[in-house]
Parts: C-alpha cells; structure tokens; sequence
C-alpha cells in the first residue's frame, strides 16, 4: 500500500475543508471507529513480525500527520470564526447617548448619604453590623434582659432554631460564657451596632451606623423593613449638653435651616439613662409638614423626631468599658422618616415598591453627590 499517496490525499482534504463542520467529518471518516486509518490500524494485528516492523511506523506516522493537520485546520478555521464574530459585535461608538439619565438615586440612599457628610464633618466615622443579629446584642447587651418588657414591644423577626453556641458568629461579644444561647433575629434597631463597636475599638468612639431594621409591624406609617441610623459617641466628661449641641448642629444641616428649635422631654429607653426624646417645631406650609420654628410658635407644633440619652452604665459596661472611666450619648433616628419630612412623601410604603415612576420622580441624579461646601440636599 501506498501510504504516502494515501497521505497526501487525506491532508489535501482536509486543507480544504470549509467548515468545522467538514473537519470534524474528515476525522471522523480518517480516525473514527471504522475509519480508514483507524482500520489500517487494525490490519497491523494479522501481519508477520517482519510486515509489521515496516508496516507500522508507516500507519503510525500516517495518523499522527492526519490528526496534526485536522487539528491545525480546527485552530485556523475557529479563528477565523472568533474573529467574523468581534466584527459582527463591535459597538458603533457614533451612536447618540439617550436623552436623558436612566436610573436615579432612591431618597433612603441619597438621605443616608448626606447624613455620613454631616457627621463625618464633626469627625463621626460610619460603623456598620450584621441584620443578621443574636439576642445578646440586640437586647441582653442594650441592659434589656431576657424578660424585659421592651423586648415585647419591639415585633422581633425570630429565626426558627435556638443554637446553644456561646460565641456569637462573626463577632466577640463581652456575655458572660455559657450562660446564653444565641437566638438569632433580624436586628430590631440599629442599636446593637453600639455594642460591636465598643468591643471591636474600645473608646474614645464617635461614629454612625446607619442601616436596615426590622420588625413585624406593617401598615401605612410602619413597613416590616424600614432604615434606622444610630449615633453613639464614647468620651471622658461627655454631658447632655454635647447631645444636644450635636443633635442642633445635626438637623440645621440636614434640614438646610437656622431656625430649628428643638425641644428634650425626659424619657425612657433600656440602654440610656437618663433617656431624652427631642421634638422638633413645624408648621404646614401647602399641606405638607415644615420643620423649622418652635412648636409654641403660632401655627406651629411639636412633633417627635428621635430618641437619644446618655448611654446608660450597664451598655458600656456590655461593651467592655469602665463607666466609672467613660461616658457617651446615642441617638436613634429613622432614616426614611427623615426623608419623607425632607423632601415631602407622605407614603413610607412608596419607598419600598420599586415603582419606577415614583423613583424617577422622587431619585437623585447620580452626579449631585451631597457634600457640604455643595450643599447636603443639592438637586432636589
Ligand atoms: N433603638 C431605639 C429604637 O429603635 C432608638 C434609640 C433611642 C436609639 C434612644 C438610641 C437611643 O441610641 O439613645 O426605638
């Protein structure tokens, strides 16, 4: 037989093959299971030791050249596709840009953003925690033990299993150990990110935490997630009048005006002492509320903002700090409450349907970052 001429036929076949289509073909006809070559294979088995001594390398060689060049043909004829596809999907770059911006920045968002700028000028760092949170933090560590009233009144998202572990996930706690299981929740306020932070940084502190909370609770002023920021700040000699002074500076800026008055009631919450709700003045003004003014003014009232206190002995001491050493303030404040008061919604569930035109009515344009030399509620 002559394998050369076979040879040469086979590799002149498939240098002309169109397609890969057509090479997978030739290998199927040269080197399949009843392929030609495949078959001269087979031939090697009945021949004499001599036959086969010259025979083999022969069949040998001519399948090694075979498969080689159906290979390389694979390679030039997949490059060559690669390359008519980048063609086919290249973007015409002179196209016009559409008219006007798609998607905007949703109000909690662009509110949680100016009030970072705020704080972050009066050299708060922005802390965080997990929603995902254990009972020790959430309330044992907030001087609201296990059979705390304030712990029924807080509508608690429970998760189903009760593990007995005595260290928290994700994080150390100060609890005292063995004598707790973790029943994990969803956070019920932004609180127990109070309790991380001292663990994590010890003091002094000055930091926010804004972020989602949760409670079972739903209807038109109450949604079952709903956005909290928490303020703590951990100092020697810290009174109330450094909570107070903070919280004026703090809704001057936010509500873009100097006449904020506010107005501290005593009372209580767990984990401050003495604890202080503070209401702000407002008016009407085209049907929709104001803030600004004292709610002794005429044609003004009072209206509950936030709540806040000095942080009550048992927290700090849950967050590993000496109370006879250190003192603090927090506050708690609902961000989308915030928003609405700011920039006139009156739905809270609006903002968490998702419904388009209500974004593109009431988002922010991406590039109007709040900053204050700019203006914290700029593009309004
Ligand atoms: N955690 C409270 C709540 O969700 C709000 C709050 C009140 C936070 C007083 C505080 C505080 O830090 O001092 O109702």
């Amino acid at each position: 037989m002559d394998y050369a001429a076979t040879g040469q036929q086979a590799l002149a076949r498939i240098a002309d093959a169109g397609d890969l289509d057509s090479v997978e073909a030739l290998r199927v006809e040269f080197l399949g299971k009843q392929g030609s070559i495949s078959g001269l294979l087979k031939t090697l088995g009945a021949m004499s030791p001599d036959e086969r001594q010259s025979e083999g390398p022969q069949i040998h060689g001519l399948r090694e050249a075979v498969t080689a060049a159906l290979t390389s043909r694979k390679e030039v004829l997949e490059g060559a596709a690669l390359e008519a596809r980048l063609a086919g999907e290249s973007i015409d770059l002179s196209l016009p840009a559409p008219e006007a911006p798609r998607g905007s920045i949703h109000p909690v968002s662009q509110v949680m953003d100016e009030l970072a700028e705020i704080f972050a000028d009066l050299g708060f760092a922005v802390a965080t925690g997990p929603e995902i949170e254990d009972d020790w933090h959430n309330f044992t560590a907030l001087n609201m033990p296990e059979s705390h009233p304030a712990r029924a009144m807080h509508d608690t998202f429970y998760f189903p299993d009760k593990s007995d572990s005595t260290t928290a996930p994700g994080g150390t706690t100060n609890a005292p150990s063995g004598t707790y299981g973790h029943q994990m929740l969803l956070r019920t306020h932004t609180s127990p990110v109070q309790i991380r932070t001292m663990l994590e940084q010890g003091a002094p502190l000055r930091i926010i935490a804004p972020g989602r909370v949760y409670r079972s609770d739903s209807d038109a002023t109450h949604t079952p997630m709903f956005h909290q920021i928490e303020g703590l700040v951990i100092d020697k000699h810290i009174h109330l009048g450094h909570l107070k002074w903070t919280l004026e500076t703090f809704l001057k800026a936010f509500f873009e005006r100097d006449d904020i008055v506010l107005r501290l009631r005593p009372s209580y919450f767990p984990f401050t002492e003495p604890s202080v709700e503070v209401d702000t003045g407002y008016s009407f003004e085209g049907g929709r509320r104001v803030v600004g003014g004292s709610g002794d003014d005429p044609g003004h009232s009072w209206m509950e903002l936030l709540g806040s206190g000095m942080v009550n002995r048992h927290v700090l001491e849950a967050g590993g700090l000496d109370p006879d050493e250190w003192q603090g303030f927090a506050f708690g404040v609902g961000v989308d409450r915030l928003a609405m008061l700011k920039y006139g919604m009156n739905d809270l569930r609006a903002f968490f349907d998702g419904d388009v035109r209500w974004l593109a009515h009431y988002g922010f344009s991406a590039l109007d970052v709040p900053t204050l030399s700019g203006g914290v509620g700029a593009g309004v």
